[in-house]
């Protein structure tokens, strides 16, 4: 293999771990999307507009989530930890236009 080659065949490889990476963010956003229809929609309203100016990180979100006031439910145990990180991608991630 001449060096140009393998240098055009490197930068193919990294491209293509680029694109999958991306799309495992798209694919995690929409499972936070789908918990948070499910589970707290209810009270947040839909397309997360009660949360729309929300920025906690995955640490602030999981402890939010553990009954810290009387008026939201206490999800302590509730969520896989990887839930939590794609229900954070969600609420992170800028609202959807028409949705
Ligand atoms: C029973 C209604 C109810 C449900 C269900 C609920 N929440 Fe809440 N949540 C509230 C209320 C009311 C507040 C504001 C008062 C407070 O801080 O407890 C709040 C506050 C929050 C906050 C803090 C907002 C801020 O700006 O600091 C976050 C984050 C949050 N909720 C996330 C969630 C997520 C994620 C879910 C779903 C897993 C959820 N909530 C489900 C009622 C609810």
């Amino acid at each position: 293999m001449t060096g140009q080659v393998r240098i055009k065949l490197l930068i193919s490889i990294a491209m293509l771990a680029v694109a999958s990476a991306a799309l495992a963010d798209e694919s995690q956003t929409e499972a936070g999307e789908a918990l948070y229809v499910e589970f707290c929609a209810g009270c947040h309203g839909d397309n997360k507009s009660g949360l729309s100016q929300y920025s906690g990180d995955l640490a602030s979100l999981t402890d939010r989530l553990e009954g810290m006031t009387e008026e939201m439910t206490d999800f302590a145990g509730f969520f896989e930890e990887d839930e939590i990180a794609a229900m954070q991608a969600y609420l992170s991630a800028p609202v959807s236009v028409g949705e």
